[in-house]
């Protein structure tokens, strides 16, 4: 059997906006989801998180859930507007007592809180005054991540500081289909990157001021880069976007540089980084303890010469070639992303490999499938037993190939507010029935929950 080390975490993750509701409750303040999600044409189907899953009122039935599933961590993220509604103090108590509450009922039933800062909900205010563009944000972030610590710090052992923060700058941005919604604003993409991950600096400066004996690190969306072909300029294609992806925060924070050629390449269109300042990379290296990864698919890059901005594209191949073997005629969720899970392995063994001997935890890595309850309000989902299944397994084999993974958090534990897709995708191990709010476990929650009390592969059962 592959088991697991000992003390494995097992966890499921969540974020405020995307599951709480309750948007105007104990003196919550507006954050940039909320003013982005009503405007109109914004949100497929035209969902906002005013209710989501109503996990504000309901969270002691959550966190019952999470006992129930056997999990030993669950990973979810403080709203900033309930704790400073306008970015700045004075603290909103009631939004503090809120989280605290939360905690000591996961406390209670042996779950291991892992807590993130940032999951996206900037609080209006500051977008006012420039969002993530203006660098006084970074400071705000960190009296913000400070009143944290002060609070939770005595109980939560595991920090996250900024979730994602490639996505922030590439769809809030340069696309425009995250909050805030800018459009090719590239100067303001690189600009976010950089005072998100001061952020992240101040932060952890400051948990290393309180003298706080827990864990803390970066949750970045991390892919395994791959060439369409062995044709050089593929190669060079694969390269470069895992600069653009991958080293650009990495590097940042482990080796206190951004990378040569990615730098390079935001220079030839923009001109010199004037936001970086003298001593910005130290703090943004300041030393972690610990790597959040967040695992969806693959990049598989293909050179495109000429192509803006950069010189490159992602394809979706008929076949990806891993180390663990040839993955023919790519599997995709219902979102089209493909299913890769030896790529999980490939990533794992490139960051032991490139920035040595940092512990891992998985803090996302999820699918959508759309499966509902049949006629006996039974959801078999199949497909998601088969994806937890065998990325479970790649996380077995990166921990035999010498990587230090010490949990794994999976996204969801329950349907929510999938940003810009609303509420037709569906990620979670619970179902989330929208209209009467009633949550009823998957299959799959089922099987990951035998797979945590086991702490180790157990294979589905061949259910009739
Ligand atoms: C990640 C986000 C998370 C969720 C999943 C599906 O990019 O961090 O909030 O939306 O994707």
């Amino acid at each position: 059997m592959k088991r697991f080390p000992d003390g494995f975490l097992w966890g499921a993750a969540t974020s405020a906006y995307q599951i709480e509701g309750s948007v105007d409750a104990d003196g919550r303040g507006p954050s940039i989801w909320d003013t982005y999600s009503h405007t109109p044409g914004t949100i497929d189907g035209g969902g906002t998180g005013d209710v989501a899953c109503d996990h504000y009122r309901r969270w002691r039935e959550d966190v019952d859930l999470i006992a129930a599933l056997n999990l030993n961590a669950y990973r979810f993220s403080i709203a900033w507007p309930r704790l400073y509604p306008t970015g700045r103090g004075p603290l909103n108590q009631k939004g503090v007592d809120h989280y605290s509450r939360l905690i000591d009922a996961l406390l209670e039933r042996g779950v291991a809180p892992v807590v993130t800062l940032y999951h996206w909900d900037l609080p209006q205010a500051l977008e006012d005054e420039g969002g993530w563009r203006n660098r006084d944000t970074a400071e705000r972030f960190a009296e913000y991540a400070a009143a944290c610590f002060g609070a939770y710090g005595d109980r939560v052992g595991w920090w996250l500081t900024i979730n994602e923060p490639w996505i922030v700058g590439l769809l809030g941005y340069l696309h425009g289909l995250h909050a805030p919604g800018y459009k090719g604003d590239l100067l303001g993409e690189v600009t976010v990157f950089h005072h998100l991950l001061l952020a992240h600096g101040r932060a952890v400066e400051e948990y290393r001021r309180g003298g706080h004996g827990g864990r803390i690190g970066l949750a970045p969306n991390l892919m395994p880069h791959y060439p369409a072909s062995d044709d050089p300029a593929d190669i060079e294609a694969q390269h470069g976007s895992e600069g653009y992806v991958n080293r650009w925060f990495l590097d940042a924070i482990f080796r206190g540089e951004y990378p040569e050629d990615q730098r390079v390449r935001y220079e030839e269109r923009l001109g010199p980084l004037e936001f970086v300042r003298d001593g910005d990379l130290e703090t943004i290296s300041a030393p972690t303890d610990f790597l959040g990864v967040n695992y969806y698919a693959p990049r598989v890059m293909q050179a495109v010469p000429g192509d803006q901005p950069w010189p490159w594209r992602v394809i979706v191949p008929e076949g990806i070639e891993t180390t663990g073997g040839f993955t023919d005629g790519v599997a995709r969720t219902e979102a089209g992303t493909p299913i890769v899970p030896s790529g999980l392995t490939d990533l794992l063994v490139w960051i032991h490999e490139r920035y040595g001997d940092v512990p891992i935890m998985i803090t996302e890595n999820g699918a959508v499938f759309d499966d509902g309850p049949d006629e006996s309000g039974r959801i078999r989902d199949d497909r998601r037993v088969r994806f937890v299944r065998d990325h479970v397994e790649a996380l077995h084999t990166a921990i035999e190939r010498g990587v230090p993974v010490i949990g794994y958090c999976h996204w969801s534990l329950m349907d929510n507010f999938e940003w810009k897709l609303g509420y037709a995708q569906r990620f979670g191990l619970v179902h989330v029935d929208y209209d009467t709010l009633a949550r009823r476990v998957k299959d799959s929650g089922r099987y990951y929950a035998r797979i945590a009390a086991a702490n180790a592969l157990v294979e589905p059962e061949v259910e009739s």
